[in-house]
């Protein structure tokens, strides 16, 4: 069965850039705080009101698609991964296809928060091998400013994230050796509650109380330690193992794209995997954590820089669910 590859890849993010000294304006923090513990310099925040994850994604698919030779009309799917829909329902994928001109297209939404870009694109992976669909529009793309509590309650989870979207389009390989080549994606639920957003809920007469939002439940909730722990310790053995599945050593990585949620747990997965800092793609320091949306931003920015060209690139994602995944990709 022939391989599927990732075509082409596009980003975009807001024009607004947030630094760590504005944040410090508005709630008790520091930018040497930011800086020391999470890489994290500014991030972009959406311009006005009614901006919503579909909206960054046009852009960033229209990139995307440019540079794999292709245009809307070539999409047969759309895959839309957020933790940050535009609305609670329907899915972000229905208002992109819409927004991109294409009725009838399928639109799948992939809800594994920062694991969701390489989620979606094993899903992908497996409808292009399989000939379900011939060219798939994957993308990762988050509004988080909207979301997080810029008070002194909420200030550790509200510095670390960032507005933006990224998008690569999937088809079928040449068969030279090149594409994806493993995907491996895991989640555990017992650590659900660590990085979880507790209200409104469904499942809790009613979903939202006065209460509820005194409490700051409509703001995400973190125990940052046993995150930062359980990222470094994951995304370094599912790194070892989608290599391992590749037939691949640490060695022959040219590239390592991870997911940007916080600067030092990408070094100390680099440093277990004897990965040097110039195989690392870092951006966190401009763009915070836009979840869904860093590694796809990761690999459009290197694209740009010719860093994916002839390279074997790993991949690797830890977050909210648990949920985590790693893929090896030859461009
Ligand atoms: C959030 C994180 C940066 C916090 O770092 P940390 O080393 O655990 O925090 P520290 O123990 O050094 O500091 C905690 C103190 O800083 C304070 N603090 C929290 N946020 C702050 C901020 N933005 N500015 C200033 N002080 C802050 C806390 O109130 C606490 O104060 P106290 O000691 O007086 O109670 C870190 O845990 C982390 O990055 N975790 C992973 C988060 C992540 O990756 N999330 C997304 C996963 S996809």
């Amino acid at each position: 069965m022939s391989r599927a590859h990732i075509l082409g890849v596009g980003h975009y993010v807001p024009t607004k850039v947030v630094t760590n000294d504005d944040l410090a304006k508005i709630m008790p923090t520091t930018h040497e705080w930011i800086e020391q513990r999470s890489g994290i310099r500014e991030r972009r925040f959406i311009e006005e009101s009614g901006i919503g994850a579909s909206d960054l994604a046009v852009p960033a698919s229209k990139m995307a698609l440019e540079r794999a030779g292709l245009t809307e009309k070539d999409v047969d799917a759309i895959i839309f991964a957020t933790l940050s829909p535009d609305v609670n329902f329907p899915g972000s994928g229905c208002y992109l296809g819409h927004k991109l001109g294409l009725p009838g297209v399928p639109a799948l939404d992939v809800r594994n928060q920062c694991s969701g870009f390489l989620y979606g694109l094993s899903i992908a992976d497996a409808w292009v091998r399989a000939g379900v669909y011939e060219n798939i529009l994957l993308v990762g793309s988050e509004v988080h400013s909207t979301g997080v509590e810029f008070t002194e309650r909420g200030r550790a989870v509200a510095v670390l994230f960032g507005d933006g979207a990224g998008a690569a389009v999937i088809g079928r390989a040449k068969d030279d050796g090149k594409g994806i080549h493993t995907c491996r994606l895991h989640a555990d639920g017992a650590g659900a509650e660590e990085l979880w957003l507790p209200a409104p809920a469904s499942r809790n007469i009613p979903r939202l109380t006065p209460e509820m939002m005194e409490q700051g439940l409509h703001y995400p909730q973190m125990n940052g330690k046993a995150v930062f722990r359980a990222a470094v310790e994951n995304m370094t053995a599912v790194s070892r193992k989608v290599l391992e599945d590749a037939g691949l050593e640490m060695k022959d990585v040219d590239l390592f794209v991870p997911h940007q949620a916080n600067k030092r747990i990408n070094q100390f997965v680099a440093a277990a995997l004897d990965l040097p800092d110039d195989k690392v793609v870092h951006n966190i320091e401009r763009y915070g954590n836009t979840t869904a949306a860093t590694i796809p931003i990761g690999l459009s920015e290197s694209f740009a820089e010719g860093r994916l060209n002839d390279a074997t690139v790993l991949m690797a994602a830890f977050g909210s669910g648990f949920t985590w995944a790693g893929a090896v990709v030859k461009f």
